[in-house]
């Protein structure tokens, strides 16, 4: 009988997989800007505009970084026919026009719209506007769509982001579908199937130890069976970066080429971390196989903030074609150290100091199932080889701060 039972959890489990979303999208995570995380709802086509110049001229655009994504506040109200519009004061060139300016620059567009039926910042919302308003978007030249949970009391998560996975999908424009409903009914179970990405916690803020606070009454939804812990420790605004690093730890068999699960925007270069903190937020996610989705203001970038986002080892292990996320090996108050699996059959290795004291940080190669002879370590941020060590590499790393180690000689 257990037998029987097991050989059924294999079946469900591979008919999930072959169920995974494929329009053709996010085979890499991908990567881009999103006016969030600086502008909240001061956003206009002006900064816009700027944001897509500057990612162009920074370099960023050559680093990989593609769409230019309009958050919340865009939106004014439905015309007579139902469509939604732009807000006149602050989009009065509307979508279509700002689309075909990020288009001319060599970059993708994405826009933010809510399964309720208001957004979270209370603009026009698409519940039961769905097919009407895919074939807006497509209309307008959208090619990626982050859809939030706001105000979508009674509606049932994997029903309500169907509903407008597939009317994008009879839109007939491939646009990437990021599904954004802060992990609340454990999407990474159902979600593969029905977005290109997931949110797997509540909103980031600009800070590495801060907790977020606890969740509203809007997340309580009796129509799921929550297994596994109570999704209780699930904050909707100002997790830090190590509370939503806890809570990707486990999801990792959910996510792979065009379907990812996604941890937040970065909050690099926004000035609530220190540049080690945004280091290694920046480090965390590449392990992660996370969405690189900057949030800072790129028209004003330190040198700093950019060599952080544009550092091309740190990003090619995001990028990585395998796309297997790392995997969480020790955790304790004070240190985690992850590792991720990568194609050509090297390991990228993050050893994290999560104390306020510099530590030796270790990883025996046993752990990364490797034998106990000597292995090549390349020191990812510096781009530059370490040398062979034998048995185990250690670190000294700084506080908060993350060593990013590709580790290469088999398995
Ligand atoms: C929610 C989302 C955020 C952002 C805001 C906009 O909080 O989780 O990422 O899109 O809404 O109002």
């Amino acid at each position: 009988m257990r037998r029987l039972i097991a050989a059924l959890f294999c079946l469900v489990a591979l008919a999930g997989n072959a169920r995974a979303l494929d329009n053709g999208l996010a085979l890499t995570p991908p990567m881009g800007w999103d006016s969030w995380n600086h502008f909240a709802c001061h956003v206009s086509e002006r900064d816009i505009r700027g944001i897509t110049d500057s990612l162009v001229s920074s370099g960023m655009r050559d680093a990989g970084y593609q769409y230019v994504i309009v958050d919340d506040c865009w939106q004014g109200p439905r015309d007579a026919a139902g469509a939604l519009t732009a807000d006149p004061k602050s989009f009065p060139s509307g979508i279509k026009a700002l689309a075909d300016y990020v288009h001319s620059k060599g970059l993708k567009f994405g826009i933010y719209a809510d399964a309720g039926d208001r957004t979270c910042a209370g603009r026009t919302g698409s519940r039961d506007h769905e097919q009407q308003d895919a074939k807006t978007f497509a209309a307008w030249g959208v090619d990626y769509v982050k859809y939030d949970w706001c105000t979508a009391q009674g509606s049932f998560p994997p029903d309500a982001y169907k509903a407008m996975g597939d009317a994008l999908d009879e839109s007939g424009r491939p646009m990437l579908f990021a599904i954004c409903e802060w992990g609340v009914s454990r999407p990474w179970d159902w979600a593969p199937s029905v977005g290109n990405l997931w949110r797997t916690a509540g909103d980031i803020g600009d800070c590495f130890t801060c907790v977020g606070r606890p969740p509203g009454p809007w997340l309580a939804m009796p129509q799921l069976d929550f297994k596994g812990p109570p999704p209780s420790f699930v904050g909707r605004m100002g997790l830090g970066v190590l509370q939503v690093l806890q809570l990707q730890a486990g999801l990792g068999f959910a996510a792979g080429p065009g379907h990812w699960n996604d941890p937040d925007m970065l909050e690099v270069g926004n000035g609530g971390m220190t540049e080690e903190e945004d280091r290694t937020q920046f480090s965390m996610w590449a392990m992660l196989a996370a969405p690189l989705i900057a949030g800072n203001d790129l028209t004003g970038m330190t040198n700093a903030t950019k060599a952080i986002l544009t550092n091309r080892e740190v990003i090619a292990v995001d990028q990585d074609r395998a796309g297997v996320e790392g995997e969480r090996l020790r955790y304790t108050d004070d240190e985690e150290v992850w590792a991720r699996p990568l194609a050509d059959g090297a390991q990228a290795v993050a050893l994290l100091n999560r104390s306020d004291q510099a530590r030796v940080i270790s990883i025996d190669w046993q752990r990364l199932g490797l034998a106990a002879g000597a292995e090549k370590v390349r020191d990812l941020w510096r781009g530059h080889d370490l040398g062979s060590f034998a048995g185990s590499f250690s670190a000294n790393v700084p506080p908060h701060g993350a060593a990013l180690i590709r580790v290469a000689g088999g398995r």
